[in-house]
Order: C-alpha cells, then sequence, then structure tokens
C-alpha cells in the first residue's frame, strides 16, 4: 500500500521533472535559439578582431570571418606568422583585398597593447561588432613537484585571464554601441579538472567565472564561451612544464583547427551562451550534478589518454 503509494508520488515528479526540462529546452535551444540566429548576409561588412591568429583555431576563424565579407583584425606576437596568415587568406580567395584584413602586433598580457589594439581598429573601421578571444597557453604540471616555481601559474592567468579583462574592458563601449559580440575561447579545462592541469584549468575557470557574470551586466552584448575539447594545433607542443620537455601527445583522434573555428561561428551566429564542443562532454558536463565522482574518473580517464605512454 504505502510502497504503491510511494511510486506514484515518485514516478508523478519524475514525470513533472522531466516535462519541465523538455519545455525549458524546446524553449531556450530551439525557439529562441532560432530567433536569434543571424543571417549569413549579415556579415557582410562587420569589424572582427580575432586574437591568436598567428596560428592554429585563431588564424582558422580569422579565415572564416574574412569569407563571409567581415573585415578582420587579426593580433599576435609574431607579426611574420600574421604576414603569412593574411597573404594565405589573400591568395586562397581572390575576391578580397589588402583592406580587409589588418595585421595587429600585440602582446596582449600587456594592457596598453590591448588598448592599442582596440584604438587601431577603431582607427582603421570606426566601428566594432565581433571580438573572438582565443589566444592562449596551455601547461601540464604536477603539482606535487612545483616546488616555488609559480612562474608558470601567473603566466597563464596573464594570457588567459588578464589579456581578456584588459581587452574586454577596452572594447565593451564599442561593442555596446554596435550591438555586437564576444566570443571567449575557453576549453572543456573550463568546465573540467582533471591531473597536470591545475593551472591551465584554473585560468579557464576564471575566464568562465568572468564572462558568465559579465553577461548579466550588459545585455545588448552576446557572449557565446565555446569550449573546445583537444584540437590539432601548436598549443600541444608549446604547453609550458616544470621541466620545459615537450610532453608527447597521441593526437589521432584530436579535432582539425577548421572544423573547430566551423562550430565557433556557428554558436556565435546561433547566439549561443555557451557551446561544449565534445559530445562526450556535453553528456557530462549535465551528469556532473548527479554522478560527480563517476564524471570526474572519466574526465581524468579522458584527458590521460591524450598523452603518449
Ligand atoms: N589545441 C587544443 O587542444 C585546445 C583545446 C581547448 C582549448 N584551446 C584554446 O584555444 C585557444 C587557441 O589555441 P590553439 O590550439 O590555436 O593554440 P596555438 O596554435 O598555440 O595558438 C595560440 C595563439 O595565441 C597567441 N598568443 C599566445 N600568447 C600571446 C600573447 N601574449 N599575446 C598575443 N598573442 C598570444 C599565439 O600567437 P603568438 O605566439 O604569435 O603571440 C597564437 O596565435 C587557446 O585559448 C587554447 O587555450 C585549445
Ligand atoms: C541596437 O539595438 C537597439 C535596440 O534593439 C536598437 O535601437 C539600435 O538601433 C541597435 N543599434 C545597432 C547599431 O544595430
Ligand atoms: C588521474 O590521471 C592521472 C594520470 O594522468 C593518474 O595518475 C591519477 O591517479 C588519476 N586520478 C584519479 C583519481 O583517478
Amino acid at each position: 500500500m504505502l510502497f504503491s503509494f510511494l511510486l506514484t508520488i515518485f514516478s508523478t515528479l519524475c514525470t513533472a521533472v522531466g516535462l519541465i526540462y523538455v519545455f525549458y529546452y524546446i524553449y531556450f535551444n530551439v525557439i529562441l535559439l532560432k530567433l536569434k540566429t543571424k543571417s549569413i548576409e549579415s556579415y557582410k561588412g562587420k569589424v572582427v578582431i580575432v586574437t591568436g591568429a598567428s596560428s592554429g583555431i585563431g588564424s582558422s576563424i580569422a579565415e572564416k570571418y574574412a569569407l563571409l565579407g567581415c573585415k578582420v583584425a587579426i593580433v599576435a606576437r609574431r607579426e611574420n606568422l600574421l604576414e603569412e596568415c593574411k597573404s594565405n587568406i589573400l591568395k586562397k580567395h581572390k575576391k578580397l583585398s589588402q583592406k580587409d584584413i589588418l595585421i595587429v602586433r600585440c602582446d596582449l598580457t600587456k594592457e596598453n597593447d590591448c588598448k592599442e589594439m582596440v584604438d587601431k581598429v577603431i582607427k582603421e573601421w570606426s566601428k566594432l561588432d565581433i571580438v573572438v578571444w582565443n589566444a592562449g597557453v596551455g601547461s601540464l604540471i604536477d603539482f606535487s613537484k612545483v616546488d616555488g616555481r609559480f612562474d608558470i601559474f601567473r603566466d597563464n592567468m596573464d594570457i588567459n585571464y588578464f589579456s581578456l579583462v584588459y581587452s574586454t574592458s577596452f572594447a565593451l563601449p564599442f561593442l555596446k554601441q554596435s550591438n555586437g559580440s564576444i566570443v571567449v575561447v575557453s576549453s572543456l579545462a573550463g568546465k573540467f579538472g582533471t591531473a597536470l592541469r591545475t593551472s591551465y584549468s584554473a585560468s579557464k575557470h576564471a575566464v568562465q567565472g568572468f564572462f558568465n557574470s559579465l553577461r548579466n551586466e550588459v545585455d545588448n552584448v552576446q557572449i557565446t564561451i565555446v569550449c573546445p575539447g583537444f584540437v590539432k594545433t601548436d598549443f600541444h607542443s608549446k604547453v609550458a612544464t616544470l621541466d620545459n620537455k615537450v610532453i608527447e601527445r597521441e593526437s589521432n583522434h584530436f579535432m582539425t583547427p577548421q572544423v573547430c573555428a566551423d562550430h565557433i561561428l556557428e554558436a556565435e551566429r546561433m547566439g549561443k551562451r555557451e557551446l561544449i564542443m565534445t559530445p562526450k562532454a556535453r553528456i557530462g558536463s549535465k551528469l556532473t550534478a548527479f554522478f560527480p565522482e563517476f564524471i570526474d574518473y572519466m574526465t581524468n580517464l579522458t584527458a590521460k589518454s591524450s598523452i603518449k605512454k
């Protein structure tokens, strides 16, 4: 008697919660997303900044925005690689001209460089529509062996977090004017913590906290946080380690930067608040609330499998 009564209550509750979730999901992820999605044509003439465009994911993002008819400022420290990125894009796409791509040499860890980056773009094109904060570096360190070498922690925060605080502050007035958008390239490490990533993961978690808060302060600037999984770029050979040795990666299953960039442009165009890029991690992030120990174990295992034995 009591048992069947409890069972009825339980199943009614489950159905109610399930239904609420289905309606919530349909409203925010189908209906609202449809309404927010911008047309491909609307990108013509938009002014875009892409940081970290001298390599990897950033170069690909820059090329794709240029192809949509945007004016693109490509930003990084290595000017020769920016020149290469620009000439590659112009060579591949004959309709584009020199004036569509602006090279901005900039060390984003310096406040003043970030200010000058925005100033240069405004001076050239008088407005700003989209910024893609993509520049970043990784680290893999065994925290038990840190022994006072905290510089990696500071360096990770400087480029992965503080550079975004500076750049966003200087770009925001212009983004408000244009009802623009901010795209933040975080990482699955911004959602989960795994072995060897105390420093990297903390810097990406900081970024997520910053932009999730900012989203509540500015209502006419879209903020899209993207969290790629493993991507095949130079990132992995530049990862900071305690002994400065490169850790070999098992990269056969890594995503290509081109596919990653496609997902990023699509997420911005659809006005998504966050995109977790691998299906496994999407499921994991939903299940963390219910099975935290299990998801912890699985994410740690996945991270470990990317390192060559
Ligand atoms: N590859 C992955 O598996 C992966 C996974 C998840 C998330 N991500 C994230 O994706 C983003 C792009 O990474 P990627 O894989 O394309 O790596 P990448 O090929 O190493 O590119 C990193 C870019 O950041 C720029 N950069 C680094 N420090 C800078 C500084 N102080 N000032 C200006 N630019 C700076 C680099 O340019 P210069 O050296 O010329 O300055 C380079 O263009 C990063 O934020 C990374 O955390 C990558
Ligand atoms: C920004 O949005 C506001 C409110 O919807 C609108 O009045 C304004 O014209 C828009 N500005 C631009 C530059 O699109
Ligand atoms: C996480 O992975 C590391 C290897 O990268 C391993 O040494 C560690 O034991 C794992 N942690 C847990 C709790 O399974």
